[in-house]
């Protein structure tokens, strides 16, 4: 169990150098940390204060959209009370954050990296993405429309393979990112099993895409949400089942090995 110590150790203070609206109830938080602070691995999280005062009590969890000269960034969606308020935070403003938390990604030495995207989840995969460039990963990233997808420019400026697609066919290829995922390995002279998949999405992807993983034998590691209250691994409050029993995500995970997750 986490000592006080041990979290108030890790709580700093950070001024918001930005937070910019980057489309439609989506926005970008670049945050300047008092001190200096360890290059977070990709995966990782943050929690965050999101208001001075103590309504909401409780911080809330973000990935680590990326890490630039000593700066976090932070991606997120406005879903109810807390990131609103964190949406409403001007420049020069200061917040309390906790972390880096959790356990982040642990890149294969050998197989051929596949970073796949759902919406949001293009967060942490693009500090992956970023940090993995030369690794030659390939990207598969897809939202629901043209106007859905975040960053177009920013992930080809990435120079690595990129398959963007959307739901209705509006930009890139048509389909999800599964079916996307599915012609490409049918297409590719390497066996199934060369590659690792590294992705981060809603539940409704993630749950076809550990079957048909799972099914070709191939590796899958995922960041997975969950409602988190401690973020540091006391309460309890945010365990998945595994084949090798409960796991808190903000302790055990966020990543996960996709193939060991026993859904609901
Ligand atoms: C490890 C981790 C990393 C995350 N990274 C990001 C990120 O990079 N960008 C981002 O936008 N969001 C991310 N999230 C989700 C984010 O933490 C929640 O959207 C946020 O806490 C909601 O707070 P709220 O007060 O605005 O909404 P609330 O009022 O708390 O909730 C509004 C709605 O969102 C649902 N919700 C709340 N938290 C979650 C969750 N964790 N997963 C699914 N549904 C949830 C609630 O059930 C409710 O329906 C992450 C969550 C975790 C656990
Ligand atoms: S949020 Fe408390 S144990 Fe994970």
């Amino acid at each position: 169990m986490r000592s006080l110590k041990y979290v108030l150790n890790k709580i700093i203070k950070a001024k918001i150098q930005d937070n910019r609206k980057i489309i439609d109830r989506h926005y970008l938080l670049t945050l300047e940390p008092s001190t200096a602070i360890t290059t977070p691995k990709p995966g990782q999280f943050y929690m965050l204060s999101v208001n001075n005062g103590l309504d909401p009590l409780l911080k809330r969890p973000l990935s680590v959209h990326n890490f630039l000269d000593g700066k976090l960034q932070f991606l997120y969606r406005v879903v109810g009370k807390g990131t609103d308020l964190l949406s409403s935070r001007v420049t020069g403003e200061s917040i309390d954050i906790l972390g880096p938390l959790g356990n982040g990604f642990t890149v294969s030495k050998t197989k051929q990296i596949i970073l796949l995207a759902g919406g949001l989840g293009i967060a942490p995969i693009y500090y992956l993405a970023a940090s993995i460039a030369g690794r030659k990963p390939v990207l598969i990233y897809g939202a629901g429309t043209k106007e859905t997808l975040i960053y177009r420019d920013q992930i080809k400026n990435l120079g690595i393979e990129t398959v963007i697609a959307t739901d209705d066919g509006s930009y890139g290829k048509k389909g999800n990112v599964v079916t996307v995922l599915k012609k490409y390995l049918k297409d590719t002279s390497l066996p199934y099993t060369d590659h690792i998949i590294y992705t981060c999405g809603s539940e409704a992807m993630l749950k076809p895409l550990a079957e048909f993983a799972s099914e070709h034998g191939i590796k899958i590691h995922a960041a997975m949400e969950q409602n988190m209250a401690c973020g540091v691994g006391t309460c309890m409050g945010c365990v998945v089942k595994t084949r090798k029993g409960l796991k808190r995500v903000c302790k055990e995970g966020p990543v996960f090995n996709l193939n060991e997750i026993e859904w609901e």
